[in-house]
C-alpha cells in the first residue's frame, strides 16, 4: 500500500530535487558549508533521501496547515462512509510547503495506492491512458506541476475525472477508431505552484481546492524539533528557534538549513548545534536575519537601484540572472508575503521594508556600494 508505483523519470520523489525549488538551484551565497556531500552522491540526491526520511506519513505527523488538514479529514471520512472515491483535489502554494507530502498522506489515510506522475511527463493522451489503466479502485493519481499538462492531455483528463472513462483514438487514417476505456473511480490530486496558470474549466473539475500557506515560526520550530529527533541531531532550543524564524516559512528550507548546520556542528562542536553555530551556519548560507538569501536581496537591490520600481519581471530576471518562472514561483511569494515587494499593474515595486532592510544589511553583506550610490542620486523610499 505504501508502495509508490511511479511513472516517468521525474515522478519518483527520490529522483529529483523538486523543480523550481531553491534546493535544486542553490542561490549564490548558499555555498561554502563544510563538509561536502560524500563522494558519488549528488547534492540533490542526498537532499531527496532526507526529504523521504523526514516526510510525515500521516495527518498526525503533519505539522501546521490546520484548516487544510481538518477539511481533508472530513472529506476522507465522508467519502469512506459513502463508499465513494474522494473528490479530486488541487493543492496549490509555493515550493516546499507540503503539497506532495499531503498527496501521499491522503492516499495513506484512504488506504489506497499512490501513483505519481507530473505535468511535463504526460506528453500525449496515450501517456495518460497508460497510467489510468493501472489505477485500482479509489487509488490516488498524483500529478505534480499540473499547470504544465498540455491541452490535448488536459481534455482527456476532463472525461477521466468526470465520467471515469476516456475515449482514445487508435491507429491513423482509414483504420482510425476510437475505443472507450473505463477507469475505476479514483482521486486525482494535482499540485501546482501556479494555480493561476490552470484553465478555468480544469480548475472547476476539482471538488477540493486547498491553498497551502507559509508556516508560522512556531510551526517551523516543531518541524525542526521533529527532524532533529529523526536525524538524531542535538540542537539547543534557542538555536532551533533562530533557524525556524529564518526558514522563510518553508519546512523544506528549515530541514535543509538544519542539515547544513549539522555539518558545521560536526566539524566545529562535536555535533551540537548552539546559537552561535546556528547564526554562523546561516551566515555561511547567506541567510540574513529576515530569512532572505542572496537571490532575494539581489532582486530587491535591483528594484532599489531603479528607484524602487516599478520594474517588469523580465528586467528583474535578466538583471539577477534567474528565470522569470523561478522568480515568480520561488522568490516572490515570500517577498510579497513579508511585505518586501509589491506587484502592481505596472510592474514590481520595492516596499519601504525592502529599503530599510537592505540599508541595515548592507554592511553585513559587504556589498553596500550600490546602495550608497543610489542614495547619492537622491532617491528616497516610497
Ligand atoms: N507539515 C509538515 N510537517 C513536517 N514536515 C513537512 C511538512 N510539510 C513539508 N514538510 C517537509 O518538507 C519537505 C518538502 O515538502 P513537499 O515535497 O511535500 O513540498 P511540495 O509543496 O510538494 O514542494 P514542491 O512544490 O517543490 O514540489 C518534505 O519532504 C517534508 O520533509
Ligand atoms: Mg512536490
Amino acid at each position: 500500500m505504501s508502495d509508490d508505483r511511479r511513472f516517468g523519470k521525474s515522478s519518483a520523489p527520490g529522483s529529483k530535487a523538486p523543480k523550481g525549488s531553491k534546493a535544486s538551484s542553490p542561490p549564490a551565497g548558499s555555498k561554502g558549508l563544510p563538509p561536502p556531500e560524500p563522494p558519488g552522491v549528488l547534492p540533490g540526491q542526498a537532499l531527496a533521501e532526507d526529504e523521504l526520511t523526514l516526510r510525515p506519513q500521516s495527518f498526525d505527523e503533519f505539522i501546521g496547515q490546520k484548516k487544510v488538514v481538518e477539511n481533508l479529514r472530513v472529506y476522507i471520512e465522508a467519502a469512506r462512509n459513502r463508499d465513494e472515491a474522494l473528490d479530486h483535489i488541487l493543492f496549490s502554494g509555493p515550493p516546499g510547503l507540503g503539497k506532495t507530502t499531503l498527496g501521499h498522506i491522503v492516499a495513506h489515510e484512504i488506504g489506497t495506492e499512490f501513483l505519481s506522475t507530473s505535468g511535463p511527463v504526460l506528453e500525449k493522451p496515450a501517456d495518460l491512458a497508460g497510467i489510468l489503466t493501472k489505477l485500482g479502485k479509489f487509488d490516488v493519481l498524483f500529478i505534480d506541476e499540473i499547470h504544465r499538462v498540455n491541452v490535448a492531455v488536459e481534455e482527456y483528463l476532463y472525461s477521466a475525472m468526470e465520467d471515469y472513462s476516456i475515449d482514445i483514438l487508435i491507429d491513423q487514417g482509414p483504420h482510425a477508431r476510437s475505443i472507450k476505456i473505463d477507469v475505476p473511480p479514483f482521486t486525482l490530486i494535482g499540485a501546482t505552484t501556479r494555480e493561476g496558470l490552470l484553465t478555468t474549466p480544469f480548475r472547476a473539475r476539482f471538488g477540493v481546492l486547498e491553498k497551502l500557506d507559509f508556516y508560522r515560526p512556531e510551526e517551523l520550530l516543531e518541524v525542526i524539533r521533529r527532524s532533529a529527533k529523526i536525524l538524531k541531531i542535538d540542537v539547543d532550543d534557542p538555536a532551533a528557534e533562530i533557524i525556524a524564524r529564518r526558514s522563510r516559512g518553508t519546512p523544506r528550507e528549515a530541514n535543509r538549513y538544519l542539515r547544513r548546520i549539522r555539518d558545521l556542528a560536526q566539524v566545529r562542536s562535536h555535533g551540537r548545534i548552539t546559537v552561535e553555530l546556528a547564526v554562523e551556519g546561516l551566515r555561511m548560507l547567506g541567510i540574513d536575519d529576515s530569512g532572505l538569501d542572496a537571490m532575494d536581496r539581489r532582486i530587491l537591490r535591483t528594484l532599489i537601484r531603479h528607484g524602487g520600481g516599478p520594474l517588469g519581471l523580465k528586467t528583474i530576471a535578466v538583471s539577477v540572472g534567474e528565470t522569470e518562472d523561478t522568480i515568480e514561483d520561488v522568490y516572490e511569494p515570500y517577498l510579497i508575503q513579508q511585505a518586501f515587494l509589491k506587484k502592481t499593474p505596472r510592474g514590481r515595486v520595492a516596499a519601504r521594508r525592502a529599503f530599510e532592510h537592505l540599508e541595515a544589511s548592507a554592511e553585513w553583506e559587504h556589498d553596500g556600494d550600490q546602495l550608497r550610490l543610489f542614495k547619492k542620486e537622491g532617491h528616497s523610499p516610497p
